[in-house]
């Protein structure tokens, strides 16, 4: 019995400042990940700026910056996202590999500063063609393109001058961006999701902010959401057939033990994700982050109107990343574990990936169910992964057992939430179907990929292509519709 609908969207994701390089080709101005170093699992990745006295610093990708500060690329330093692992060169061989695969769509980011170099309104042709010339590409082997607006960065100049999206004006500037892209593409387009991991976004890295307190941070989260809002509505304008997705990363957490303070710990947790959701697919603030916010002294500073255009920019569909669950506890002394973005309590029933994270595939089928009884919309699973360290064999194929094995069991959690719990899923794109820069290491040791791309941690390396075992096994599980799992 095969619980997935014949349209069904297999495929597979990726991002641009992870995945696109020519970080300067092609009239491209830079972004905040452009100043950001590689790094590993013990040691982060820097922000490297330059101070308004003119002295050149580095700092954690997640600190705060200093009032004025601005992103400098050091020539004598490696930044991972400049070349990564070369789609802007490689496009056309790696959308044929998609299509061997048998992918139905992909999904890609758009590099916003290719776009409009300093995120203004000035525009670069150059920049606008390369995307139609990737998603011609992709239509021409029938891969449906699935489109993040933003994912993780912003133009350099806007976090410099206006202190990125804790400034309203960037509203606009957004809203421009998405109707110039809703403009040109609607006819190449029809799946798009406005912020990647919108409950992510809280740094200068991603969002430009020099200051990450929660005032700032959630004065940046409101723009974001009038900003998403209106991109919704103006895109729905633009062409009626237009699917237009949030995007969150969806941790789930357990309380630790049936202790009523674990339960709330993880409720606590658990709201934080829904704040985000709620917003965009309910279209208003819950109570406990209102309340939250008057008991923290949090001003939320709105003009007349903001709360109508949330209410009627609701989203079409919710993407979510998935990758692992964590516990709740109160414990302070509960064992902890790595995690996306988050440092996580251990579960001791589960494994975890050589990076912590914990694998949890019937976590995924939790998760569907979860979000899908709380706002009954069509869901889609844009990433879910693992990160793995691969290692290419004398007879030069790559054995990612560990992978398959990884997928296939997430893939089965899936079809039962489809086949049993009645969720609505419309798609399932791998995370970086193709090996790229790791998101939160800045490594290439951390492969998620069906396909290995030759390029290490500090940019040596041919960017050849090669398949990994899992990409044939990925091929069948589509060809059957998820049917060979049996
Ligand atoms: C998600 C991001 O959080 O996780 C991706 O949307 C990221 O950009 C992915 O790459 C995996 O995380 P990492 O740190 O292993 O790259």
């Amino acid at each position: 019995m095969n619980g997935f609908s014949k349209d069904f969207l297999w495929g597979g994701a990726t991002a641009a400042n992870q995945y696109e390089g020519g970080y300067i080709s092609g009239g491209k101005g830079l972004s905040t990940l452009d100043a950001i170093t590689g790094g590993s699992h013990t040691s982060p990745r820097m922000i490297t700026y330059k101070t308004v006295e003119g002295d050149i610093k580095k700092t954690n990708r997640n600190d705060s910056l200093p009032e004025g500060a601005v992103g400098y690329i050091d020539p004598n330093t490696y930044y991972p996202s400049h070349v990564a692992t070369d789609f802007y060169g490689h496009y056309k061989e790696d959308i044929k590999l998609f299509s061997k695969m048998g992918f139905k769509c992909f999904r890609m980011s758009l590099n916003w500063s290719r776009i409009a170099p300093n995120g203004t309104k000035d525009l670069n042709e150059e920049g606008l063609k390369f995307y139609d010339d990737v998603f011609d590409e992709l239509l021409k082997y029938g891969i449906e393109p699935v489109v993040t607006i933003n994912h993780f960065d912003i133009p350099m100049y806007l976090a410099d001058t206006l202190d990125g999206w804790s400034s309203r004006d960037v509203i606009d500037y957004f809203v421009f961006f998405c109707e110039t892209i809703f403009k040109r593409y609607k006819n190449k387009v029809k799946y798009w999701m406005t912020f990647n991991e919108i409950n992510f976004l809280r740094s200068w890295t991603q969002i430009g902010i020099h200051n990450n307190d929660d005032r700032t941070k959630y004065q940046a989260a409101h723009h974001l959401f009038v900003a998403s809002a209106k991109a919704v509505k103006i895109g729905h304008e633009i062409n009626p057939d237009f699917k237009i997705g949030m995007m969150v990363a969806y941790i789930p957490s357990y309380p630790m033990t049936c202790k009523p303070e674990d339960v709330m710990e993880a409720l606590t947790f658990n709201r934080e994700k829904e704040f985000y959701m709620d917003v965009q697919c309910k279209g208003y603030y819950p109570a406990h982050k209102i309340k939250e916010f008057e008991r923290k002294g949090v001003v939320i500073k709105k003009e007349i109107g903001d709360d109508e255009i949330i209410k009627e920019g609701t989203v079409d569909y919710i993407g979510f990343s998935y990758y692992m669950s964590t516990v709740s506890s109160t414990d302070p002394n509960v064992q902890r574990t790595g995690g996306n973005q988050v440092t996580a309590c251990k579960n001791p029933y589960l494994e975890v990936s050589d990076w912590g994270w914990a694998v949890d595939p019937l976590g995924l089928r939790i998760s569907l169910c979860q979000i899908y009884d709380r706002y009954n919309l069509p869901l889609f699973i844009v990433e879910n992964g693992f990160g793995a360290v691969d290692k290419i064999e004398e007879d030069g194929t790559i054995k990612d057992d560990y992978r398959i094995d990884y997928f296939k069991k997430h893939i089965l959690a899936m079809r039962d939430a489809v086949q049993l719990d009645g969720v609505d899923l419309i798609g399932y794109t791998p995370w970086g179907c193709i090996d790229l820069v790791s998101a939160g290491t800045g490594e290439m040791k951390k492969r998620y990929g069906f396909i290995y791309v030759d390029m290490d941690d500090t940019g040596n390396g041919t960017l050849k292509r090669i398949k990994k075992n899992s990409f044939e096994w990925y091929r069948e599980v589509i060809a059957s519709n998820g049917s060979c799992l049996d």
